[in-house]
């Protein structure tokens, strides 16, 4: 734990004083301006700044870090943020420091003891950065190291909200280069066709590149290694284009692996027609931890038809095409191809805003007790998962989580006995043997129930012991990702003791001549509770569900 922010060198008219007191106070989180050349996020936002301080921080920011990204000092101002002169001022009196960009060398230099620093480090990619900070005895959260299988992550996960934007971006940036409509059109003036798009790669980017297409009536075809990933192509409007090759891409974790010789030649041949054909190409692929796969060779580039275009979101991890010059758009043979790789920042507005709605439910997950204090618990899975410095101490990389909530490979006909019930895994079947005893224990129970019991028991009995089989059969087949929306929907269907009050403001309660007048009043009240709860109930599954359907 961290406490007691110094507020030397912010400017004297923003600075919030500090109560003097024993007693742990507030923290400061600190945004500073983002100094990586062309970096145009900010780490948070104003409307972001309400919600921390509500959680009980101090916040401030360097003057003009949000002026990139449409949020002026007077927005942060008027939000409740103080601000402060210079960068020196901003990392001094700070307890946390939001970024987005890993430190420079000088904002190193910067840090003190026991500061927080939150934001993008890639621990694997950049080893001095973290002696460094380690020699800072600084705690360091790196939120690219957010263990994302987690279905609680998904919240934080900024890696994912990122490449959203920028596949997003990646579409638009087709759109700006591409001489044409996306969408079909029959006009007057002649008909035009719609746009072919062709996207390699259908993880976080490529899905959100599908969907924008889709969406300005582009028909858009996809290819990715995983073949699970075909229902969420076609869910968001695109066709899946498969190769003529069986091979399972999947290397766990949702993420791909190297293919074999044979797969990639099948993949090429595939990818060469589709270039012939189609009049934009927008490439995502990546493996974690190498370089990105040449799926564009120059030949390919040099059959498509003139005035089309290739987006390479893989430029920075070397590219995808064969020709694509990182953070450049160039014309080669009459294909216009973008390897941008700031595709995030060009939409700084909204990948900031979300980016700080991500680090504002880390917060809230960091300062559960919503006193201003963060507590960095290592016994939680996601917070122990990027913590990468503790104190000084490099906790990086950490242990191999337990829990799984990625769905189970499904299981080939050929495949081995059930392997053992784990965490993230859905029970396998009961043997027909055990279910034979289970039944023959539940038939000797009821034996002896019934030949001691009232018969008004036995039956009540008997639809106890079917709800608690029913129960039991679906949720023990539910798998742990899912838990949450099944929890919600449970409370929903709970709410069936709407029955009751139903039937005691029915005219069958006037029937049977029972008193309503003050029943009626508590029953109807009980009705419109349970409504809220019911209506509430599958409205919340719906939206959780959602996040379920990429
Ligand atoms: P991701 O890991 O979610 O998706 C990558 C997809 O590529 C996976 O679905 C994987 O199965 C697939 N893939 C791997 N090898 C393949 C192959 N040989 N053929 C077909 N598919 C293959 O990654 P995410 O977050 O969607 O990012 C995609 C790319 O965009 C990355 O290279 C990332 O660095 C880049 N990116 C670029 C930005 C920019 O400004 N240019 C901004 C954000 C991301």
């Amino acid at each position: 734990m961290q406490a007691g922010a110094t507020t030397q060198g912010l400017s004297e008219k923003s600075v919030v004083p500090s109560p003097a007191s024993s007693t742990p106070t507030a923290q400061r989180i600190g945004v500073p301006c983002e100094v990586f050349p062309g970096e145009k996020r900010v780490a948070t936002v104003p409307e972001v700044v309400e919600k921390l301080i509500k959680l009980g921080f101090s916040v401030a920011v360097e003057s003009g870090a949000g002026d990139a990204a449409n949020c002026s000092d007077d927005t942060y101002r008027a939000a409740g943020a103080t601000v402060a002169d210079s960068a020196a001022a901003l990392w001094a009196g700070s307890d946390i420091v939001f970024k987005v960009r890993p430190p420079s060398v000088d904002e190193v230099a910067l840090m003190r003891e026991g500061q927080i620093l939150i934001g993008f480090i890639w621990p694997a990619q950049n080893p001095e950065l973290m002696q460094q900070l380690a020699a800072k005895k600084v705690t360091v959260l790196a939120i690219d190291s957010l263990p994302r299988m987690l279905s609680r992550a998904q919240k934080m996960d900024a890696l994912t909200s990122q490449a959203g934007v920028a596949g997003y971006r990646a579409v638009i940036e087709a759109a700006n280069a591409f001489g044409r409509f996306f969408n079909g059109q029959i006009t007057a003036a002649g008909k035009v066709p719609p746009a072919k798009v062709f996207i390699a790669g259908a993880g976080v980017a490529g899905l959100a590149a599908i969907g924008t297409a889709a969406g300005l009536g582009a028909i858009v075809r996809a290819n990715d290694t995983r073949a699970e990933v075909a229902d969420q192509v076609v869910s968001l409007g695109g066709e899946f284009v498969k190769v003529d090759f069986e091979e399972e891409g999947s290397g766990g974790g949702g993420y791909a692996k190297v293919m074999s010789e044979g797969f990639q030649q099948a993949q090429r041949e595939m990818y060469a027609k589709q270039a012939r054909e189609v009049d934009i190409i927008i490439t995502t692929a990546l493996i974690p931890g190498k370089p990105a796969p040449k799926l564009i060779t120059a030949e390919m580039v040099k059959s498509m038809k003139p005035g089309s275009v290739i987006v390479d979101m893989a430029a920075e991890q070397g590219g995808n095409c064969e020709l694509t010059e990182p953070g450049q758009a160039v014309v080669k043979h009459g294909v216009t191809i973008v390897g941008y790789t700031d595709l995030v920042s060009r939409l700084s507005k909204q990948s900031s805003t979300l980016y700080a709605t991500n680090l504002f439910r880390l917060t809230e997950e960091l300062c559960k007790t919503k006193d201003g204090i963060v507590d960095v618990n290592m016994q939680d899975d996601a917070i122990r998962g990027l913590t990468v410095i503790k104190n000084g101490e490099v906790t990086w990389p950490p242990p191999a989580l337990k829990v799984a909530a990625a769905p189970p490979a499904a299981a080939k006909p050929s495949a081995a006995p059930a392997a053992k019930k784990g965490h993230g895994q859905a029970s396998a079947p009961m043997s027909s043997g055990k279910l034979a005893i289970m039944f023959a224990g539940v038939a000797v129970l009821f034996w002896l129930v019934g030949s001691s019991a009232p018969k008004e028991f036995l039956s009540h009995f008997t639809v106890f012991v079917l709800a608690c089989f029913v129960g039991y059969m679906v949720v023990w087949n539910v798998k742990p990702a899912l838990h949450t929306p099944l929890m919600s929907v449970t409370n929903a269907i709970s709410s069936i003791i709407a029955i009751g009050a139903l039937v005691q403001i029915s005219p069958i309660a006037d029937a049977l001549d029972r008193p309503n007048s003050l029943i009626t009043w508590i029953a109807g009240a009980a009705i419109v509770l349970t409504a809220i709860n019911m209506f509430g109930g599958f409205a919340v599954t719906q939206r959780m569900l959602a996040m379920f359907r990429k």
